[in-house]
Parts: C-alpha cells; structure tokens; sequence
C-alpha cells in the first residue's frame, strides 16, 4: 500500500545563490558528506545540490510533516546506486517518523526520483509498505 507521496521542485539558480552567500555554513547544515562529495566533483554542482534539496522537501511532505523550522535536513539524505538510480535514506526524526506511519507487520520503502532541466530541479517520492514477509523476499 501507499502510505504518502511528495513532490518538489527547485530552482537552481537560487541555490546557487544560497551557496555563493552562505557557502559552507548552508553546505553543512543541509547536505551529508556523501552529498556534498558528489555535488562537488560534479561539473552541474548546484543542479546535483538542487535535486537533492528538492528530495528532501519531497520526502518530508511525503513523511506528511512537510517543512518545520529547526528541521535537520541531513536526516534525509540521496546516495546513488552503482547504475545511478537514487536512492534514500532516513534517520533520526524522519526513521522515527517513517516508524510511526508503518502498520504493524509491514515494512516502509521509499522510492525517489529524480531529475533536472536548468533552471529546474525536480524530485518525487513515495513511501510503499508492503507485508514483512513479501519485503523480506519470503512471502
Ligand atoms: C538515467 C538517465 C536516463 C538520466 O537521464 P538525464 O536526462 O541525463 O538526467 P535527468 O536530469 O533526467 O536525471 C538525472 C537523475 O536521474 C537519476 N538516475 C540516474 N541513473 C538512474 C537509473 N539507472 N535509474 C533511475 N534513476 C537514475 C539520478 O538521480 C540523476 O540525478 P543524480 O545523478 O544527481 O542523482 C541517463 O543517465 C541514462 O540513460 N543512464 C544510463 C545508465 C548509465 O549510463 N549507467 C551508467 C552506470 S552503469
């Protein structure tokens, strides 16, 4: 079943913007290392840093709690498969939140997608649960 869904899209150049004006201080307070390592050896850098900007305010939306001031934005995060498929991860508040959105017996999945066309960044994102049997491969 379809526990939540999200979208968002983002303008590169005004994350640009944001990274020419705060630099690192934005960097570090929204990004992990593993996404500011590929958005930085990438040639397209604020279109990588948008698409994952644009992630992370599409699976909050799909988590159903959408932006809070105080947010910790690295507890969603992009990492990318061998074959570049995107893939994301949650931890502290947004596991707690994915934890309580999963009916008992059933393991959550989020699936993430993601593109871009400069100026625009985009990203959507559902959250499946399927029974823990079938997700474990058993049933
Ligand atoms: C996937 C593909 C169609 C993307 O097309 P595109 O028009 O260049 O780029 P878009 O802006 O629409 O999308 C880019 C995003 O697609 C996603 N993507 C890349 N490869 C993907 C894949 N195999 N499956 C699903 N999503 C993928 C990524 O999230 C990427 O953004 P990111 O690298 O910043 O995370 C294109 O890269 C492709 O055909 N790749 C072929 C597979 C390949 O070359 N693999 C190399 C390693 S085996």
């Amino acid at each position: 079943m379809i526990l939540g869904i999200g979208t968002d899209l983002c303008n590169i150049e005004r994350i640009e913007r944001t990274l020419d004006r705060f630099g690192d201080r934005f960097r570090n307070r929204v990004f992990t290392e593993t996404e500011q390592r590929k958005a930085e050896r990438r040639a397209d850098t604020p279109g990588t840093y948008a698409k994952r900007w644009a992630a992370k305010e599409a699976c909050s939306k799909a988590l159903g709690t959408g932006l809070r001031m105080g947010i910790a934005w690295k507890d969603m995060a992009v990492t990318n498969l061998r074959t570049g498929q995107p893939v994301m991860h949650v931890t502290g508040w947004a596991a707690e939140r994915l934890k309580e959105m999963t009916p008992p017996g059933h393991t959550a999945t989020i699936h993430v997608t993601l593109t871009d066309d400069h100026p625009w960044a985009q990203a959507f994102v559902v959250i499946e649960a399927l029974p823990a049997a079938d997700a474990d491969g058993a049933g």
